[in-house]
């Protein structure tokens, strides 16, 4: 006979449907989510379950371990693309006042983007950087755990309907020239100059399980690890600390924050709002 199972009882069954899930994935395809934060993993983990029209956590794994094409769409369910250009305008201006100057003391610097999406944030920076004079000698490498958003990125093409708010985000982050200068309409797409595409190198690069790979002098994380857990965001935290050059910029926004990290006592703030942050020697 089959006992009642109350609603905190199934709650917590499903606590542990996610535990075995998440490490099904982790053993069958390399990717680690067991340190995100569980309530939005949830919410993400039941869209999925919709998606397939299967009633339980165990039922998806089922799916998950035996399918890679359901992997890949849970990957994209779980990695928030969401993302624009010039997103959060206040934060290039502040770029341009407070690291702009920094990078012109440098011959040659690199820039950072981790967790970029389909790169319109990548963008945006590259535009800043012309801007300034400095796309000679900057060079901006660009990663994020999902390989379909790094393939959206490299083509540089965005929406047409997007181009009004973009130009009008563009004009609120201190934008000195007209935004239609950057791309040219081609069918429903915007396609961005050149230039602006080879500015920076796209990768795919896990942040949870994945070693520094360069110096930088800026790195720039933003809506990202607001979806980890304090400990994951502690270790990303220290992949940061490690690949940041003496004096290099800690670029966080507004949503994210430099509590969690174990370095954040050796860090300067250069902007609170912005959470900019200078490493210091
Ligand atoms: C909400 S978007 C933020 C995009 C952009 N930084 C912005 O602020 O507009 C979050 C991105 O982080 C990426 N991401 C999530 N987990 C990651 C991980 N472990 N390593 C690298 N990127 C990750 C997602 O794939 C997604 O593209």
């Amino acid at each position: 006979m089959a006992l009642p199972v109350g609603d905190e009882e199934e709650l917590e069954l499903e606590r542990l449907e996610i535990e075995l899930l998440l490490e099904g994935i982790h053993r069958r395809y390399g990717f680690d989510f067991r340190d995100y934060a569980p309530a939005s993993l949830r919410r993400r983990l039941r869209r999925r379950m919709d998606g397939e029209k299967v009633a339980t956590v165990s039922a998806l794994q089922d799916l998950l371990l035996h399918d890679p094409a359901v992997m890949e769409r849970l990957l994209l369910d779980l990695s928030v693309n969401v993302t624009a250009m010039f997103r959060d305008p206040s934060f290039f201006v502040s770029l341009r006042q407070k690291v702009v100057p920094l990078l012109r003391t440098y011959p040659f610097s690199r820039i950072w983007v981790a967790g970029c999406s389909t790169g319109e944030e990548v963008y945006s920076l590259a535009i800043v950087l012309a801007e300034e004079g400095l796309a000679d000698r900057v060079r901006i490498y660009a990663t994020d755990i999902n390989e379909a958003v790094i393939e959206t990125a490299k083509l540089g093409v965005f929406p047409l309907e997007k181009m009004q708010e973009y130009t009008q985000n563009y004009i609120r982050a201190g934008g000195t020239r007209s935004f239609s200068e950057y791309y040219v309409a081609r069918y429903d797409g915007a396609l961005f100059a050149r230039s602006l595409v080879d500015a920076a190198v796209f990768a795919q690069h896990n942040l949870v399980s994945d070693a520094a790979f360069n110096e930088f002098n800026v790195i720039v994380c933003r809506n990202v690890m607001i979806y980890f857990a304090e400990p994951l965001q502690r270790r990303v935290h220290s992949l940061f600390y490690e690949s940041l050059a003496t004096f290099g910029v800690l670029a966080l926004g507004q949503k994210e924050t430099i509590r969690f990290s174990p370095h954040a006592a050796r860090y300067e703030e250069l902007d609170a709002a912005e959470r900019l942050y200078k490493k210091a020697a």
